[in-house]
């Protein structure tokens, strides 16, 4: 007979032990994703922005607001490792899924979901700066604050929260939670 796994079962308890508490309706993420896409369309005005998705997490928020903007554009993909089966970050970051489009020249405008220790998008900026690209700004649908490591400049903000761990409308813990349209806060 099989034994136990006790760390297996252990992360699963804790798991169903947590509960969701909504943060943000579907009505209030879409009025803003509106609000981001008209300034964006006005700031970009007479460009062709390179619109970039650092997935997962910002795949719903990509869609919702690419189809919102009021600009010939293209979009392309990124994606970097970044936070494991934890709330917490390990701290190191690396490309796990490249751009295909050529950058330099561009004007990028990086979508992100979330922005926390600031670590993934710092990496990124300085990767696509070192590629030659013209301008590189940053839309983040959440900007959670306490645990920033790096500054980042955002220059589209969807949100600001001090802390807390936020799941849903792309957002995940352990890979799940993604696909609920609304936003919630997970609590122990
Ligand atoms: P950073 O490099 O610490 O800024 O982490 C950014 C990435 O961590 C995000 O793109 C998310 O994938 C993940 N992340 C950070 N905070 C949360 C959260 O509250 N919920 C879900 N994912 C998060």
């Amino acid at each position: 007979m099989q034994g136990r796994n006790i760390r297996k079962d252990a992360g699963r308890n804790r798991r169903a032990a947590l509960r969701k508490e909504l943060l943000l309706s579907r009505e209030m993420i879409g009025a803003r994703v509106r609000e981001l896409a008209g300034e964006i369309s006005e700031d970009y005005r007479g460009k062709e922005p390179l619109l970039v998705s650092v997935l997962k997490g910002s795949v719903f928020f990509f869609a919702d607001l690419v189809r919102e903007i009021t600009l010939p554009s293209k979009i392309d993909f990124v994606r970097a490792a970044s936070y494991g089966k934890e709330m917490n970050s390990c701290g190191s970051v690396r490309l796990t899924k490249d751009l295909e489009l050529p950058v330099e020249g561009k004007s990028i405008l990086l979508v992100e979901d979330i922005v926390d220790t600031g670590l993934t998008l710092s990496y990124i900026t300085g990767l696509l700066a070192d590629r030659g690209a013209e301008s590189i700004k940053i839309c983040a649908l959440v900007d959670k604050l306490e645990r920033r490591e790096r500054h980042v400049p955002i220059d589209y903000c969807g949100f600001k929260v001090e802390e807390g761990f936020l799941v849903g409308y792309g957002l995940d813990f352990d890979e799940k939670y993604r696909s609920l349209p609304e936003i919630f806060v997970l609590k122990e």
